[in-house]
């Protein structure tokens, strides 16, 4: 049989829970969703015609690029950004070449670095959460085939000036490699870098539908980049990557600018309503850009996750040493952040004091 060793290194933790009837804080989606009478007014259009008959991401792609400001054929949609990044690991990630990350970052980064075996060079985070953009520098050697930046990274919020951006771009470009710039939490973030995707040969952009436009379930991401870049990616990409739902909902969602915005604000708030209940009892938490935070509970984090699960709040955790004693939390509405406090703040003072 063909060799397959490589792959046995790779961590792939799925999660068995039943994640429906719980407050989702865990994965960065949108805690509130979209308004229940924009998906009504969509359910009219998914008839049997509509069914029956394979996707066209025609109409959706036209949009998107009157959107974005962009020409069409700088644009493709991919079944989640996460296939945007596989994709992109199949074209420009040389086997035995070196992929640049910071680190910790998206997990499936990692992932695809063990699939086409790429090594990964990881730049640590250092311990007061800062990146070294002279280390992701630095290393831009001979053998480097990728860079990614996230803008703003996962799980911590970092985002990276445009200069910094600038700098890093061009000494890729110098050694031929490539620079994902990956925007999944746009929306979240002071500044896009889309502009480079459009000037550079070597930049491709990513962003999703999973996060600010809370259509995780439907699987819809899409990469922007020179015309040359986006027709290697239709040359290997299935004759149909994404599902007519998710190109409808994503099309209506682009159309309704309202609701951007009212998602973008809700954030806002919900955000300043977690500060204000963290800072009032005196937390210690680290906020940067994206959808979520970090806390640092007085409590011990297994017992505090346990607890909050039985309370059906699921929140997310990490083993990295920077990482370890907080808590990772996906911010939503004002409404939705009070909820979470109250339950999370009653947890951690019971487990606290019982100790
Ligand atoms: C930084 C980053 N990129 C990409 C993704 C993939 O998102 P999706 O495949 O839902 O578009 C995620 C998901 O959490 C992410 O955090």
């Amino acid at each position: 049989m063909h060799d397959l060793q490589h792959l046995a290194t790779i961590e792939r933790i799925k999660d068995t829970t039943n994640r429906t009837n719980f407050l989702r804080l865990d994965m960065n989606e949108s805690p509130e969703g979209l308004p229940q009478e924009f998906i009504e007014n969509i359910k009219k259009d998914i008839t049997a015609s509509f069914l029956a008959t394979y996707p066209n991401d025609e109409p959706f792609l036209q949009t998107l690029a009157r959107f974005l400001n962009v020409s069409r054929e700088n644009l493709c949609a991919t079944n989640g950004s996460d296939m945007a990044i596989r994709y992109c690991f199949e074209l420009f990630g040389r086997e035995g070449s070196t992929f640049v990350s910071v680190y910790p970052t998206f997990e499936m980064y990692a992932v695809y670095c063990n699939i086409f075996r790429l090594k990964h060079h990881k730049i640590l985070y250092r311990d007061d959460l800062t990146i070294d953009t002279h280390a992701i520098l630095q290393s831009i050697t001979d053998d480097v085939s990728i860079v990614a930046l996230l803008n703003p990274n996962n799980p911590i919020g970092n985002v990276y000036s445009e200069n910094e951006v600038e700098i890093i771009i061009k000494k890729a470009k110098d050694i031929g490699a490539i620079v994902i710039i990956d925007e999944a939490y746009y929306g979240f973030a002071p500044q896009g870098f889309l502009p480079f995707a459009l000037e550079h040969e070597n930049v491709i952009v990513i962003r999703t539908f999973s996060k600010l436009f809370a259509l995780a379930s439907l699987r819809l991401g899409f990469v922007c980049a020179h015309p040359k870049i986006i027709a290697f990616f239709q040359k290997i990409m299935p004759t149909f990557e994404v599902n007519a739902l998710a190109l409808l909902f994503g099309q209506r969602l682009l159309e309704n600018h309202a609701i951007i915005e009212s998602l973008q604000q809700t954030q806002q708030q919900g955000r300043k309503t977690l500060i204000q209940l963290l800072q009032q009892a005196h937390y210690d938490y680290q906020i940067m850009f994206g959808n979520y935070l970090f806390i640092r509970p007085h409590s011990d984090v297994a017992t505090l996750v346990q607890k909050l699960k039985e309370q059906n709040i699921l929140i997310k955790t990490y083993r990295h040493a920077i990482l370890k004693d907080m808590i990772r939390v996906t911010t939503g509405s004002p409404k939705t952040m009070q909820h979470f406090f109250n339950i999370f703040h009653q947890i951690d003072n019971q487990t606290t004091r019982n100790h």
